[in-house]
Order: structure tokens, then sequence, then C-alpha cells
């Protein structure tokens, strides 16, 4: 017999989870929330009818807390009187441990995280998306197990990390997605600026793209970086920076010195790159 899971704040992630939980036969009793719209519509998209947060925590013995990260601390100070004994609550967010909850510990409940590291653009792009990503966890003694059998119900894989280690994983995390995204934002405000369509630099920075991820991935970042930093070519480097400005100039010059870091190059080449890319 499974136990019984509530949601509280069924947005993106919350619908998601709820609606993968019940689909792999874990009775998802409630989804809690404000009262709003989103809280109907994550209801519907779940299965499970819809309640205040406080009657949603008392429905259940595993509780899923999916509310923006600043909301987490005051969700848990509002759903703790409303808790079984014995409760397993956990929240999804990336850059917080499980002391976030530490209101429901007061309790008697215990208190968790699993944060799956993928992008929920809406709750059905989400729920596909589950299947094979990475789903990392934390929690108080004893929740390892529950953590893992949730994970790999959801079709997803459960990764331990570490209370302390999480906010420096979600940073990575962050660089790894969203920083990408930004930075792929300014190299196409490069390619405009040199005349080339937009059309054009999506068509011909795609294959660049993927191969460089795809080559990092094979082979490590150290092994599949080119470019002129990578092969000492200072003066190419004085070219760029030279016809940069702004936020432009300062993006190129962080990143060239993150790629310093990595490539292998003789001493000379290396303090003269680090001189013209220093802040
Ligand atoms: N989206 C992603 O790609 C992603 C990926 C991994 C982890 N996460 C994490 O998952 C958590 C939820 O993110 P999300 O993207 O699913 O957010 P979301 O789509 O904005 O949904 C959050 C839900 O929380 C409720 N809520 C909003 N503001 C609140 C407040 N001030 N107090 C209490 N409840 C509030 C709302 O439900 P009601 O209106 O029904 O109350 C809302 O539907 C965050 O911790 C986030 O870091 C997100």
């Amino acid at each position: 017999m499974r136990e019984a899971v509530s949601i509280i704040g069924a947005g993106r992630v919350g619908a998601a989870l709820g609606a993968g939980l019940r689909r792999a036969g874990w009775p998802v009793v409630a989804v809690g929330g404000r009262g709003t719209a989103a809280t109907r519509r994550g209801a519907r998209f779940v299965g499970a009818p819809a309640a205040s947060a406080r009657a949603a925590a008392a429905a259940a013995d595993i509780v899923i807390v999916a509310v923006p990260d600043d909301a987490v601390a005051a969700t848990a100070r509002e759903i703790a009187p409303a808790l079984r004994r014995g409760a397993v609550v956990l929240h999804t967010a990336g850059a917080l441990s499980s002391d976030a909850l530490s209101p429901v510990r007061r309790r008697g409940a215990r208190a968790a995280s699993l944060h799956p590291l993928m992008t929920f653009p809406t709750p059905g792009r989400g729920l596909a998306a589950l299947r094979g990503a990475h789903v990392f966890v934390e929690g108080d003694r004893g929740t390892r197990p529950l953590l893992h059998r949730l994970v790999r119900n959801l079709g997803a894989v459960p990764v331990d990390v570490s209370k302390r280690g999480k906010v420096l994983y979600h940073a990575g995390a962050v660089l790894a997605c969203n920083a990408l995204v930004a930075l792929l934002a300014d190299a196409f405000a490069l390619f405009s600026a040199a005349g080339i369509p937009e059309r054009r630099a999506l068509a011909a920075l795609g294959p660049l793209v993927r191969t460089t991820v795809e080559n990092v991935l094979a082979l490590g970042p150290a092994r599949a970086l080119t470019g002129p930093v990578a092969r000492g070519d200072a003066r190419t480097v004085a070219r760029h920076l030279a016809a940069l400005h702004g936020r432009h100039r300062d993006v190129y010059a962080a990143l060239g010195r993150s790629t310093l870091a990595i490539a292998r190059l003789p001493i000379s080449s290396r303090r003269a790159l680090a001189a013209l890319l220093a802040p």
C-alpha cells in the first residue's frame, strides 16, 4: 500500500509531479493552494480535488511543496500545524536544502528536497521530460529510500546531493541551462550587429552549438576546447576585445578567463592572455 500524496502549489513542477505520481499508481489525494485559478487548473491536470494548503497537508503522508523558492518557508509554517505525525514534507527548489522546511520538523514531520534537473515550461512538457531526467535528493534521516522510490516511479534517475552542496549544484545548473540561453542570445546579437539576418544566424549557429555540446559531453570540457584562447592566439583575442563594447566585452572577457582555466598552454601564452582578459 503506497502512502497518500498531496501537492501544494500545482504550477509547472507541482502539477507535473502530481500527474506523474498518479500515473505511476500513487494515491494523490489533494492539490493544495491559495484557491486561485492556478489551483483549479493544477488540480484538473493532476486529477485530484483542489483544497486549501492546510487541508491538503492534513490529508497525506507525503506532502510535496512546489511553490516559488521565496514562499517555501512561509508555506512550511502555514501547513506545519495540520501535518500528520511522521509525514514527510519535501520541496522542489534547487538552491534550498531541506532546512528551508524546518518548521515542519517541530511538528514531528521529516523534511526533504527533491529537485528535478530539468526545465518545466508547462506541466505537460515537464511531465514528458521527467522520463530519464536526473533528480537530486536530500533529506532527514530515513527519507532516502522513499525519495529514491518516488523518483524511480516517475521514470527518472535519483541522485543524492549533500545539504551544503545544493546551492553550488544549483548555481552550476543555472550556468548550464539559463546562462547558456543568455550566452546564445549575446552571440545572436553580435551576428545581427555584423549584418547577418536572424534566420540565417539560427541556421548557421545550430550545427556549431549542437556539435560543441556533443563534444563536451563526449570528451569533457578540456579536450573539446578549440578557438583562439586554446591556441594561444593573443592577437585575435585583442582584436575581439577592441571590437566589443559594454556587456558583450565583459562577457567575452569573463568567459575568456574561464576558457584560460581549462586551456593547455605554455606559461608565456597564458600570461599574455591573462593580461588581455583581466577585469
Ligand atoms: N519550472 C522549472 O523549470 C523548475 C525546475 C525545477 C525546480 N523548480 C522549482 O519548483 C518550484 C515551483 O516552481 P514552478 O516553476 O512550478 O512555479 P510556478 O509554475 O509559478 O508554480 C508555483 C505555484 O505555487 C503557488 N504560489 C505562487 N506564489 C505563491 C506564494 N507567494 N505563496 C504560496 N504559493 C504560491 C501557485 O499555486 P496556487 O495559485 O494554486 O497557490 C503556483 O501555481 C520552485 O521552487 C522552483 O525553483 C522549477
